[in-house]
Protein backbone atom coordinates (compact mmCIF):
# COMPACT_ATOMS: atom_id res chain seq x y z
CA UNK A 1 0.00 0.00 0.00
CA UNK A 2 1.61 3.64 -1.15
CA UNK A 3 2.40 5.75 1.90
CA UNK A 4 1.08 9.19 1.67
CA UNK A 5 4.22 11.16 0.96
CA UNK A 6 4.76 8.46 -2.30
CA UNK A 7 1.73 10.15 -4.03
CA UNK A 8 1.40 13.10 -6.41
CA UNK A 9 1.66 16.15 -6.07
CA UNK A 10 -2.30 17.36 -5.79
CA UNK A 11 -3.56 20.00 -8.58
CA UNK A 12 -3.71 23.53 -6.86
CA UNK A 13 -7.07 24.58 -5.27
CA UNK A 14 -8.61 27.92 -4.57
CA UNK A 15 -6.48 27.51 -1.65
CA UNK A 16 -3.70 28.54 -3.58
CA UNK A 17 -4.92 31.66 -4.10
CA UNK A 18 -2.01 33.07 -2.37
CA UNK A 19 0.80 30.81 -3.26
CA UNK A 20 4.35 31.22 -1.44
CA UNK A 21 7.09 29.56 0.16
CA UNK A 22 5.88 29.53 3.51
CA UNK A 23 1.68 28.65 2.66
CA UNK A 24 0.90 24.70 2.01
CA UNK A 25 -2.46 24.13 -0.23
CA UNK A 26 -5.08 21.93 0.68
CA UNK A 27 -5.16 18.98 -0.87
CA UNK A 28 -7.39 18.70 -3.97
CA UNK A 29 -11.12 16.53 -3.28
CA UNK A 30 -11.74 14.77 -6.44
CA UNK A 31 -8.06 13.63 -6.78
CA UNK A 32 -7.91 12.51 -2.89
CA UNK A 33 -10.87 10.99 -3.69
CA UNK A 34 -9.72 8.78 -6.87
CA UNK A 35 -6.97 8.41 -4.94
CA UNK A 36 -8.18 6.64 -1.46
CA UNK A 37 -10.49 4.23 -4.19
CA UNK A 38 -7.18 3.07 -5.58
CA UNK A 39 -5.93 2.26 -2.33
CA UNK A 40 -9.29 0.14 -1.65
CA UNK A 41 -8.55 -1.38 -4.84
CA UNK A 42 -4.84 -2.30 -4.02
CA UNK A 43 -5.50 -3.54 -0.25
CA UNK A 44 -8.97 -5.69 -1.05
CA UNK A 45 -8.44 -6.61 -4.71
CA UNK A 46 -11.81 -5.19 -5.30
CA UNK A 47 -13.42 -1.55 -6.20
CA UNK A 48 -15.34 0.31 -3.50
CA UNK A 49 -18.65 0.66 -3.45
CA UNK A 50 -18.01 4.72 -3.24
CA UNK A 51 -15.78 7.21 -1.16
CA UNK A 52 -16.75 9.56 1.39
CA UNK A 53 -15.28 12.07 3.34
CA UNK A 54 -15.40 14.68 6.10
CA UNK A 55 -13.30 18.12 6.48
CA UNK A 56 -11.35 18.94 9.37
CA UNK A 57 -12.56 22.17 10.93
CA UNK A 58 -11.02 25.74 12.60
CA UNK A 59 -13.15 27.45 14.83
CA UNK A 60 -12.99 30.97 14.36
CA UNK A 61 -14.39 31.86 18.19
CA UNK A 62 -16.21 30.31 20.67
CA UNK A 63 -13.67 28.54 22.77
CA UNK A 64 -14.21 25.84 25.17
CA UNK A 65 -17.83 26.73 25.32
CA UNK A 66 -19.73 23.78 23.51
CA UNK A 67 -19.97 21.21 26.41
CA UNK A 68 -21.61 24.06 28.46
CA UNK A 69 -24.38 24.44 25.69
CA UNK A 70 -22.62 27.54 24.00
CA UNK A 71 -22.27 29.08 20.64
CA UNK A 72 -19.64 28.81 18.42
CA UNK A 73 -18.53 29.75 14.89
CA UNK A 74 -16.77 27.29 13.42
CA UNK A 75 -15.78 26.81 9.38
CA UNK A 76 -15.02 23.27 7.81
CA UNK A 77 -11.65 23.35 6.31
CA UNK A 78 -11.10 21.86 2.58
CA UNK A 79 -8.62 19.54 4.32
CA UNK A 80 -10.74 16.05 4.95
CA UNK A 81 -10.77 12.65 5.52
CA UNK A 82 -11.61 9.76 2.91
CA UNK A 83 -13.31 6.46 3.39
CA UNK A 84 -13.40 3.83 0.32
CA UNK A 85 -16.04 1.36 2.04
CA UNK A 86 -17.78 -1.76 0.27
CA UNK A 87 -20.38 -3.60 2.23
CA UNK A 88 -19.61 -7.53 2.67
CA UNK A 89 -21.89 -10.65 3.48
CA UNK A 90 -19.96 -10.81 6.76
CA UNK A 91 -20.08 -9.90 10.22
CA UNK A 92 -16.70 -8.90 10.26
CA UNK A 93 -15.01 -5.22 9.85
CA UNK A 94 -11.88 -5.11 7.89
CA UNK A 95 -9.95 -1.73 8.19
CA UNK A 96 -7.06 -0.36 6.54
CA UNK A 97 -5.73 3.06 6.80
CA UNK A 98 -3.17 4.97 4.42
CA UNK A 99 -1.28 6.46 7.50
CA UNK A 100 -0.70 3.18 9.50
CA UNK A 101 0.75 -0.22 8.69
CA UNK A 102 -1.44 -3.41 8.89
CA UNK A 103 -5.25 -4.85 8.16
CA UNK A 104 -7.59 -4.23 11.76
CA UNK A 105 -10.18 -6.87 11.68
CA UNK A 106 -12.92 -6.33 13.96
CA UNK A 107 -16.13 -8.67 14.84
CA UNK A 108 -19.39 -6.00 14.15
CA UNK A 109 -21.42 -8.18 16.82
CA UNK A 110 -18.63 -7.63 19.37
CA UNK A 111 -17.95 -4.06 20.08
CA UNK A 112 -17.92 -2.33 23.45
CA UNK A 113 -16.28 0.78 24.79
CA UNK A 114 -12.46 -0.17 25.88
CA UNK A 115 -12.29 -3.38 23.29
CA UNK A 116 -10.05 -1.01 20.21
CA UNK A 117 -7.65 1.28 20.67
CA UNK A 118 -5.69 3.84 18.09
CA UNK A 119 -7.50 5.37 14.99
CA UNK A 120 -9.54 2.09 14.30
CA UNK A 121 -11.53 2.80 17.57
CA UNK A 122 -13.24 6.28 16.27
CA UNK A 123 -14.41 4.06 13.30
CA UNK A 124 -15.32 1.10 15.86
CA UNK A 125 -17.04 3.59 17.86
CA UNK A 126 -19.35 5.08 14.88
CA UNK A 127 -20.54 1.31 14.24
CA UNK A 128 -21.30 1.04 17.79
CA UNK A 129 -23.07 4.09 18.05
CA UNK A 130 -25.09 4.03 14.88
CA UNK A 131 -25.76 -0.31 15.89
CA UNK A 132 -29.38 0.69 16.77
CA UNK A 133 -30.42 1.99 13.22
CA UNK A 134 -28.99 -1.35 11.45
CA UNK A 135 -32.66 -2.44 10.31
CA UNK A 136 -33.75 -6.48 11.28
CA UNK A 137 -30.38 -7.58 12.61
CA UNK A 138 -28.52 -7.34 9.87
CA UNK A 139 -24.65 -6.99 10.51
CA UNK A 140 -22.28 -4.14 9.70
CA UNK A 141 -19.84 -6.28 6.64
CA UNK A 142 -17.83 -3.96 5.63
CA UNK A 143 -14.12 -3.25 4.24
CA UNK A 144 -12.80 0.39 4.69
CA UNK A 145 -9.89 2.25 3.94
CA UNK A 146 -9.04 5.40 5.25
CA UNK A 147 -6.77 8.56 3.85
CA UNK A 148 -6.71 11.31 6.70
CA UNK A 149 -5.82 14.42 4.96
CA UNK A 150 -6.37 16.60 7.98
CA UNK A 151 -3.38 17.51 9.42
CA UNK A 152 -2.84 14.77 12.61
CA UNK A 153 -2.28 16.28 16.15
CA UNK A 154 -2.71 19.85 14.98
CA UNK A 155 -5.77 20.50 16.20
CA UNK A 156 -8.27 20.96 13.51
CA UNK A 157 -9.89 18.05 14.54
CA UNK A 158 -8.96 14.70 12.64
CA UNK A 159 -10.55 12.49 14.62
CA UNK A 160 -13.88 14.03 14.15
CA UNK A 161 -13.21 14.14 9.84
CA UNK A 162 -12.69 10.24 10.45
CA UNK A 163 -15.86 10.15 12.70
CA UNK A 164 -17.95 11.78 9.92
CA UNK A 165 -16.71 10.18 7.14
CA UNK A 166 -17.65 7.02 8.07
CA UNK A 167 -20.97 8.01 9.33
CA UNK A 168 -21.80 9.85 6.29
CA UNK A 169 -20.51 5.90 4.38
CA UNK A 170 -23.00 4.31 6.90
CA UNK A 171 -25.72 6.27 6.21
CA UNK A 172 -25.30 5.45 2.44
CA UNK A 173 -24.25 2.02 2.30
CA UNK A 174 -26.79 0.47 4.59
CA UNK A 175 -29.70 3.21 4.00
CA UNK A 176 -30.05 4.07 8.08
CA UNK A 177 -32.46 7.04 7.45
CA UNK A 178 -30.40 8.78 9.98
CA UNK A 179 -30.50 12.93 9.76
CA UNK A 180 -27.77 15.21 9.92
CA UNK A 181 -27.63 15.72 13.58
CA UNK A 182 -28.37 11.80 14.59
CA UNK A 183 -24.68 11.28 12.86
CA UNK A 184 -23.71 14.16 15.12
CA UNK A 185 -24.50 12.90 17.92
CA UNK A 186 -23.55 9.41 17.30
CA UNK A 187 -20.14 10.89 16.19
CA UNK A 188 -19.85 12.63 19.77
CA UNK A 189 -20.80 9.22 21.56
CA UNK A 190 -18.38 7.45 19.54
CA UNK A 191 -15.69 9.69 20.86
CA UNK A 192 -17.37 10.44 24.98
CA UNK A 193 -18.50 6.76 25.24
CA UNK A 194 -16.30 4.31 23.53
CA UNK A 195 -12.96 6.55 22.26
CA UNK A 196 -13.16 7.74 26.24
CA UNK A 197 -12.67 11.04 25.45
CA UNK A 198 -14.69 13.94 26.95
CA UNK A 199 -15.02 16.70 24.27
CA UNK A 200 -17.86 18.67 23.40
CA UNK A 201 -19.85 18.64 19.98
CA UNK A 202 -17.79 21.34 17.90
CA UNK A 203 -16.02 19.55 15.77
CA UNK A 204 -18.86 17.04 14.73
CA UNK A 205 -21.15 19.61 14.08
CA UNK A 206 -19.00 21.50 11.66
CA UNK A 207 -17.57 18.33 10.23
CA UNK A 208 -21.01 17.19 9.10
CA UNK A 209 -22.90 20.65 8.75
CA UNK A 210 -19.84 22.92 7.06
CA UNK A 211 -20.83 24.78 3.95
CA UNK A 212 -18.63 26.26 1.41
CA UNK A 213 -18.22 30.02 1.76
CA UNK A 214 -19.89 30.50 4.95
CA UNK A 215 -18.97 30.26 9.21
CA UNK A 216 -21.45 28.20 11.17
CA UNK A 217 -22.99 29.68 14.08
CA UNK A 218 -23.29 26.90 15.79
CA UNK A 219 -25.88 26.69 18.68
CA UNK A 220 -24.60 23.44 21.30
CA UNK A 221 -27.91 22.94 22.96
CA UNK A 222 -29.45 21.48 19.76
CA UNK A 223 -26.39 21.55 17.11
CA UNK A 224 -28.21 23.88 14.99
CA UNK A 225 -26.58 26.13 12.65
CA UNK A 226 -26.82 29.30 11.01
CA UNK A 227 -24.81 29.71 8.32
CA UNK A 228 -22.96 32.93 7.87
CA UNK A 229 -21.30 34.78 4.77
CA UNK A 230 -17.41 33.90 5.59
CA UNK A 231 -16.07 35.05 1.91
CA UNK A 232 -12.68 36.67 2.92
CA UNK A 233 -10.85 36.28 -0.67
CA UNK A 234 -13.52 38.87 -1.90
CA UNK A 235 -12.72 41.16 0.67
CA UNK A 236 -9.08 41.03 0.06
CA UNK A 237 -8.43 38.94 3.57
CA UNK A 238 -7.61 35.54 4.07
CA UNK A 239 -7.56 33.03 7.41
CA UNK A 240 -3.68 31.75 7.99
CA UNK A 241 -3.59 28.71 10.03
CA UNK A 242 -0.58 28.57 11.65
CA UNK A 243 0.09 24.64 12.93
CA UNK A 244 2.65 25.62 15.86
CA UNK A 245 3.41 21.77 15.79
CA UNK A 246 4.01 21.89 19.83
CA UNK A 247 3.59 19.02 21.39
CA UNK A 248 -0.26 18.33 22.79
CA UNK A 249 1.26 17.02 26.20
CA UNK A 250 -1.81 16.33 28.95
CA UNK A 251 -4.28 17.02 26.72
CA UNK A 252 -7.09 14.32 27.83
CA UNK A 253 -6.64 14.79 31.53
CA UNK A 254 -6.30 18.57 31.28
CA UNK A 255 -9.26 18.75 29.00
CA UNK A 256 -11.40 16.89 30.98
CA UNK A 257 -10.55 18.93 34.20
CA UNK A 258 -11.66 21.93 32.42
CA UNK A 259 -14.87 20.55 31.67
CA UNK A 260 -15.34 19.26 35.16
CA UNK A 261 -14.40 22.57 36.31
CA UNK A 262 -17.09 24.11 34.59
CA UNK A 263 -19.75 22.01 35.52
CA UNK A 264 -18.75 23.17 39.39
CA UNK A 265 -18.88 26.32 38.18
CA UNK A 266 -22.80 25.84 36.75
CA UNK A 267 -23.80 24.29 39.93
CA UNK A 268 -22.52 26.96 42.35
CA UNK A 269 -24.49 29.54 40.01
CA UNK A 270 -27.42 26.64 40.36
CA UNK A 271 -27.60 26.79 36.34
CA UNK A 272 -27.92 23.56 34.14
CA UNK A 273 -25.34 24.81 32.27
CA UNK A 274 -23.13 28.71 31.94
CA UNK A 275 -25.26 29.30 29.02
CA UNK A 276 -28.03 30.10 31.14
CA UNK A 277 -25.68 32.89 33.17
CA UNK A 278 -26.86 36.75 31.64
CA UNK A 279 -23.16 38.23 30.52
CA UNK A 280 -25.00 41.53 32.22
CA UNK A 281 -25.25 40.26 35.39
CA UNK A 282 -21.36 40.02 35.34
CA UNK A 283 -18.81 39.82 37.66
CA UNK A 284 -21.38 40.42 40.30
CA UNK A 285 -23.09 36.58 39.59
CA UNK A 286 -19.24 35.16 39.96
CA UNK A 287 -19.32 36.09 43.65
CA UNK A 288 -21.44 32.79 44.42
CA UNK A 289 -18.39 31.15 42.94
CA UNK A 290 -15.99 30.42 45.69
CA UNK A 291 -13.03 28.76 44.41
CA UNK A 292 -10.54 31.14 42.11
CA UNK A 293 -9.66 28.85 39.99
CA UNK A 294 -13.12 27.78 39.11
CA UNK A 295 -14.54 31.67 38.99
CA UNK A 296 -12.46 32.51 36.37
CA UNK A 297 -12.82 29.51 34.31
CA UNK A 298 -16.48 30.20 34.20
CA UNK A 299 -15.45 33.82 33.28
CA UNK A 300 -14.19 32.74 30.23
CA UNK A 301 -17.18 30.89 29.04
CA UNK A 302 -19.93 33.23 29.78
CA UNK A 303 -17.98 36.27 28.06
CA UNK A 304 -16.66 33.66 25.06
CA UNK A 305 -20.52 32.62 24.91
CA UNK A 306 -21.20 36.33 24.47
CA UNK A 307 -18.19 37.20 22.46
CA UNK A 308 -19.64 34.89 19.71
CA UNK A 309 -22.91 36.78 20.20
CA UNK A 310 -21.40 39.93 19.05
CA UNK A 311 -19.51 38.21 16.14
CA UNK A 312 -22.28 36.47 14.68
CA UNK A 313 -24.33 39.64 14.55
CA UNK A 314 -21.56 41.76 12.90
CA UNK A 315 -21.35 39.15 10.39
CA UNK A 316 -25.70 39.18 10.14
CA UNK A 317 -25.05 42.51 9.40
CA UNK A 318 -22.25 43.85 7.35
CA UNK A 319 -18.96 42.51 5.61
CA UNK A 320 -15.92 41.14 7.56
CA UNK A 321 -14.00 44.14 5.71
CA UNK A 322 -16.79 46.48 6.91
CA UNK A 323 -16.40 45.46 10.89
CA UNK A 324 -12.54 44.63 11.53
CA UNK A 325 -11.52 46.19 14.15
CA UNK A 326 -14.19 44.72 15.82
CA UNK A 327 -14.27 41.46 14.68
CA UNK A 328 -10.32 41.70 15.39
CA UNK A 329 -10.97 42.82 18.91
CA UNK A 330 -13.32 40.36 19.81
CA UNK A 331 -10.64 37.66 18.41
CA UNK A 332 -8.32 38.96 20.66
CA UNK A 333 -10.21 39.16 23.51
CA UNK A 334 -10.83 35.32 23.31
CA UNK A 335 -7.52 34.07 22.84
CA UNK A 336 -6.29 36.51 25.96
CA UNK A 337 -9.12 35.11 28.04
CA UNK A 338 -7.90 31.35 26.94
CA UNK A 339 -4.79 32.49 28.49
CA UNK A 340 -5.61 34.07 31.28
CA UNK A 341 -8.79 32.98 32.74
CA UNK A 342 -8.88 29.44 30.89
CA UNK A 343 -5.53 28.54 31.00
CA UNK A 344 -5.19 26.30 28.05
CA UNK A 345 -2.55 27.87 26.05
CA UNK A 346 1.22 27.25 25.59
CA UNK A 347 4.18 29.52 24.80
CA UNK A 348 4.10 28.10 20.96
CA UNK A 349 0.26 29.22 20.33
CA UNK A 350 0.80 32.37 22.52
CA UNK A 351 4.23 33.43 20.21
CA UNK A 352 2.48 32.56 17.51
CA UNK A 353 -0.59 35.13 18.05
CA UNK A 354 1.74 37.97 19.83
CA UNK A 355 3.45 37.86 16.10
CA UNK A 356 0.44 37.78 14.23
CA UNK A 357 -0.40 40.75 16.19
CA UNK A 358 2.59 42.66 16.26
CA UNK A 359 2.85 42.03 12.00
CA UNK A 360 -0.71 43.74 11.82
CA UNK A 361 -3.01 40.89 11.84
CA UNK A 362 -6.35 42.01 12.33
CA UNK A 363 -7.16 39.49 15.36
CA UNK A 364 -5.37 36.26 16.08
CA UNK A 365 -6.11 33.54 18.60
CA UNK A 366 -5.15 29.98 19.47
CA UNK A 367 -8.48 27.63 17.21
CA UNK A 368 -9.07 24.44 19.23
CA UNK A 369 -8.84 22.77 22.64
CA UNK A 370 -5.41 24.26 23.23
CA UNK A 371 -2.27 23.06 25.07
CA UNK A 372 -0.92 22.79 21.54
CA UNK A 373 -2.32 22.88 17.97
CA UNK A 374 -3.14 25.87 15.80
CA UNK A 375 -3.50 29.34 15.55
CA UNK A 376 -5.38 31.65 13.25
CA UNK A 377 -5.18 34.81 12.67
CA UNK A 378 -7.30 37.49 10.02
CA UNK A 379 -4.61 38.79 7.54
CA UNK A 380 -4.50 41.16 4.88
CA UNK A 381 -4.38 38.76 1.93
CA UNK A 382 -1.11 40.01 0.21
CA UNK A 383 0.32 40.17 3.82
CA UNK A 384 -0.27 36.72 4.55
CA UNK A 385 3.15 35.55 3.43
CA UNK A 386 4.71 38.06 5.35
CA UNK A 387 3.07 37.01 8.42
CA UNK A 388 3.89 33.98 8.50
CA UNK A 389 6.86 34.48 8.02
CA UNK A 390 7.10 36.99 11.12
CA UNK A 391 5.79 34.07 12.77
CA UNK A 392 8.03 31.23 12.00
CA UNK A 393 11.08 33.90 13.08
CA UNK A 394 9.01 34.08 16.55
CA UNK A 395 9.13 30.38 16.98
CA UNK A 396 12.96 30.02 15.73
CA UNK A 397 13.95 32.95 17.92
CA UNK A 398 12.36 31.21 21.16
CA UNK A 399 13.54 27.03 20.35
CA UNK A 400 10.04 26.47 19.58
CA UNK A 401 8.96 24.19 16.54
CA UNK A 402 9.22 25.00 13.02
CA UNK A 403 5.20 25.89 12.06
CA UNK A 404 3.65 24.97 9.43
CA UNK A 405 0.87 27.42 7.74
CA UNK A 406 -1.75 27.02 5.52
CA UNK A 407 -4.50 29.38 4.16
CA UNK A 408 -8.05 28.25 5.24
CA UNK A 409 -11.01 28.45 3.29
CA UNK A 410 -14.32 27.36 4.03
CA UNK A 411 -15.09 23.61 2.84
CA UNK A 412 -18.24 21.69 2.75
CA UNK A 413 -19.32 19.37 5.53
CA UNK A 414 -19.25 15.31 5.07
CA UNK A 415 -20.45 14.19 2.08
CA UNK A 416 -20.06 11.06 -0.65
CA UNK A 417 -17.27 11.73 -3.17
CA UNK A 418 -17.50 8.75 -5.62
C1 LIG B 1 -11.68 20.37 21.25
C2 LIG B 1 -12.96 19.59 21.52
C3 LIG B 1 -14.19 20.44 21.21
C4 LIG B 1 -14.11 21.79 21.88
C5 LIG B 1 -12.76 22.45 21.64
C6 LIG B 1 -12.60 23.74 22.39
O1 LIG B 1 -11.55 20.62 19.89
O2 LIG B 1 -12.98 18.44 20.72
O3 LIG B 1 -15.33 19.74 21.59
O4 LIG B 1 -14.39 21.69 23.26
O5 LIG B 1 -11.69 21.59 21.98
O6 LIG B 1 -13.48 24.70 21.92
Amino acid sequence: MSHPSDQPTPAPTAADAAPGPRLASAPDRELRARRTAELFQDAWGYAPDGVWSAPGRVNLIGEHVDYQDGLCLPMALEHRTYVAAARTPTDRVRLRSAQAEGVVELSAKDLEPGTVAGWPAYVAGVLWALRGHLSGGEPWGLDLVVDGQVPLGAGLSSSAALECAVAAALEDLFTLGTEPVERIRAAIRAENDFVGAATGGLDQSAAVLGRRGHALLLDCRDFSVEPVPWDLAAQGLALLITDTRAEHSLVGGEYAERRRQSEQAAEALGVGTLRDVDPAGLPGALEAIADETVRRRARHIITEIERVRRVGALLEAGSVRGQLDQIAALMDASHDSLRDDYEVTVPALDSAVDAARAAGAHGARMTGGGFGGSTIALVEHDRAEAVAEEIARAAETRGLPAPHFFLALPGDGAGRDL
